[in-house]
């Protein structure tokens, strides 16, 4: 018998994605449709926009999932969808999508936390992390870090009080006149720079908390007083934000004992960070930034909704699942 397929859908924000993945964990296709150059003009992304981007895509970035992983809507025995947090007119698209899917076809539907995805990422795979485990989860919109005992569920131990780490870099990119998305921006410039060249502040507050404005502050009055080159400020900068995350997962992982580590979020795909934080489980990189994988990752450890329990299910913007 073949092993049941998990179809996940994830619009929380501007990617419109799909993906087939296993109970066992094995990804069968992983597809992702970035808006990233329409809302690259803006500067940001504009919300409008990518709901309506999401309902012209979707069709077509399933069937893509579909045909990637050999398959066809028959084949599929559940289906998860990212229920929040994130926009809330780009997850309606997609938790719509997925209800009158699984309800046409009598299937059940896991409703999945955006976050929670992330945590999950590095189950999936032939290098899967196990639990317990510690993850730093750090993307355009949240940085934490999680401890995980049983994948079905994750604790946040610290978080940010201000900007997110992908934040960070989005704004300090904007400063720099780098352009959007700035984590890539600022990797690409930071390659020719001097990590070393300015002192920005680092800041820990509380216990394992993040703050990162502190920072862009300093960013800003640099540039203002005419500092460069732009290499310099952007590998200087860089080495800040990738200090407080690789210092404080550090911390946790001496405070909680627990030596096996995995990252999440967008910018986990920063190659400065991927190289301080070496033997930590490390998703590729495609499981890292937004992804259908992670979603239907996460509902393998998440109970199944028969039909017709989840009609009235409904997006959320704030939730936590
Ligand atoms: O997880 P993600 O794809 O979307 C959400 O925010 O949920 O993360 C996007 C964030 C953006 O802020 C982007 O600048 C950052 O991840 N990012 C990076 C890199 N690639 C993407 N940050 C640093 N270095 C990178 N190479
Ligand atoms: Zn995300």
């Amino acid at each position: 018998m073949n092993p049941s397929l998990i179809l996940g859908i994830e619009t929380s924000c501007d990617d419109t994605c799909a993906a087939l993945v296993t109970e066992q964990g094995e990804v069968r296709s992983n597809v992702v449709a970035s808006q990233g150059l329409i809302h690259e003009k803006y500067g940001g992304v504009v919300p409008e926009i990518a709901s309506r981007r999401h309902l012209e895509l979707l069709d077509a970035v399933m069937a893509d999932a579909l045909e990637g992983a050999g398959a066809t809507l028959e084949d599929v025995d559940r289906i998860a969808v990212t229920r929040g947090p994130g926009l809330i007119g780009a997850l309606l698209v997609g938790v719509a999508e997925a209800k009158a899917l699984a309800a046409a076809r009598g299937l059940p539907l896991t409703p999945v936390d955006h976050l929670h995805g992330h945590v999950v990422a590095g189950t999936l795979g032939p290098d899967a992390v196990e639990a317990p485990y510690l993850c730093l989860v750090a993307s355009g919109g949240h940085t934490f870090i999680a401890r995980v005992e049983e994948p079905s569920s994750y604790t946040v131990l610290g978080s940010t009080l201000d900007d997110a780490a992908g934040e960070a870099f989005d704004k300090g990119a904007r400063i720099l006149g780098l352009g959007y998305p700035g984590g890539p921006a600022i990797q690409k410039a930071a390659e020719n720079g001097d990590p070393e060249a300015f002192d920005f502040p680092r800041s820990y507050p509380g216990e394992l908390d993040f703050s990162f404005s502190g920072l862009k502050t300093s960013l800003l009055y640099k540039v203002r007083d005419g500092a460069g080159p732009v290499e310099d400020l952007a590998a200087s900068y860089q080495r800040a934000i990738v200090d407080a995350l690789a210092t404080r997962l550090g911390q946790a992982a001496r405070r909680e004992g627990i030596d096996r580590l995995a990252i999440g979020g967008g910018v986990a795909a920063n190659a400065e960070l991927r190289e301080r934080l070496e033997g930590a489980a490390i998703p590729p990189f495609e499981l890292c930034t937004d992804n259908a994988a992670m979603i239907a990752g996460a509902a393998r450890f998440l109970p199944a909704v028969e039909y017709p329990g989840y009609l009235d299910l409904d997006a959320s913007a704030r939730i936590h699942a």
